[in-house]
């Protein structure tokens, strides 16, 4: 193995295929129809999406695409700086925010940086009978002073994928029989953090994962990926690790498992990873869609009966928002990674 740590090695069932195989991707949804008077079509296209994959991406999706070309330029000028310049906004056991040097997904070191922000300023958040004081603390960003312009550029990506975010949660709320705005209300104080990944070049790409096999936790979650390709979907039909073929001014889409609790399943949340290569860095953008930490997470009252009763007990999402910070830090520590 001799060019690997051990911690970054996958067991044999889980390591990536790494021949170019051909075969069908995710659905393409081309947003401008929300245009035009049929938005029924467009409707219909999100719910199949959603039912029989889980993921999609979409194009004509209003976040212009300067800023997308800018935020990938913003990334790379970030993960580019010395490491001594990003440690100085490294997270640790406070702070979840920041910068680190990869993570543990099942238990396997992930070949990937990362710098997280919160979407929203956080510096009020109304008190929670569900949280102690502490653990609402914990939540405030780090900005590094450079590349210059880093903070702002984020800043405006986020808030132009925000808005994608509702007019998404909109149409899925419409593919599932509901009043569109069935969800806004669960985001008004929203956890939503944006993520920037570097995936460097790997000497042994068929042993390490970018990142392990996962479904995410939050409500839907917005990707925007540079043209190097990485990202693979566990296709619902048959188990096979399907790519997602970077497409131009493209974004990705994925439920979380908060769509599939919503849902009661109507909607799952599918397991996803990314494969690296030894011979480019990779950039990819998501934005985790997060409710309010006072959000009880629960199938959705319309969308059970008694033939369809509640598959989930509700629990409360900033309480599972910290105790997921927390064991993301302990895994860390525990395998004695600087971060
Ligand atoms: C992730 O699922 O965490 C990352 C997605 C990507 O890099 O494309
Ligand atoms: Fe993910």
């Amino acid at each position: 193995m001799g060019e690997v740590d051990q911690a970054f090695i996958q067991s044999i069932e889980h390591r990536a295929n790494l021949d170019t195989i051909e075969i069908e991707g995710i659905p393409l949804i081309d947003l401008s129809l929300s245009h035009t008077t049929d938005i029924n079509l467009l409707v219909s296209e999100i719910g199949n999406a959603c039912k029989n994959w889980g993921f999609f991406q979409v194009i004509n999706h209003g976040v212009p695409l300067e800023l997308l070309e800018k935020i990938k330029v913003a990334a790379k000028a970030f993960f580019d700086q010395p490491m001594e310049e990003k440690r100085k906004v490294k997270r640790d056991e406070v702070n979840p925010m920041g910068y680190y040097e990869s993570e543990h997904t099942k238990n396997v070191r992930d070949w990937k940086e990362v710098f997280d922000f919160l979407i929203k300023d956080p510096t009020f958040l109304p008190a929670s009978p569900e949280l102690e004081d502490d653990e609402m603390r914990t939540l405030s960003n780090q900005w590094p002073e450079n590349p210059p312009q880093f903070r702002e550029v984020c800043q405006e990506y986020a808030r132009e994928v925000e808005k994608l975010g509702y007019k998404l949660l909109e149409l899925i709320a419409l593919s599932l029989g509901l009043p569109s705005n069935r969800f806004n209300g669960y985001f008004e104080d929203q956890l939503s953090r944006m993520r920037l990944n570097l995936y460097p070049p790997c000497p042994c790409p068929e042993l390490a994962l970018g990142v392990g096999r996962h479904k995410d936790a939050g409500a839907l979650t917005i990707v925007a990926q540079d043209d190097v390709g990485g990202l693979q979907v566990k296709r619902k039909s048959d188990g096979v690790w399907v790519p997602v073929k970077p497409t131009p001014n493209a974004l990705v889409i994925n439920v979380g498992d908060i769509i599939q609790v919503w849902s009661n399943e109507a909607y799952e949340s599918v397991e996803h990873r990314v494969v690296v290569n030894s011979e480019r860095e990779r950039f990819s953008i998501p934005i985790f869609f997060f409710p309010s930490h006072y959000v009880m997470v629960k199938p959705l009252e319309e969308l059970v009966n008694e033939g369809n009763p509640p598959k989930y007990k509700p629990y409360n999402f900033g309480k599972f928002n910290v105790a997921r910070n927390r064991s993301n830090y302990k895994k860390l520590e525990v395998q004695n990674i600087q971060i």
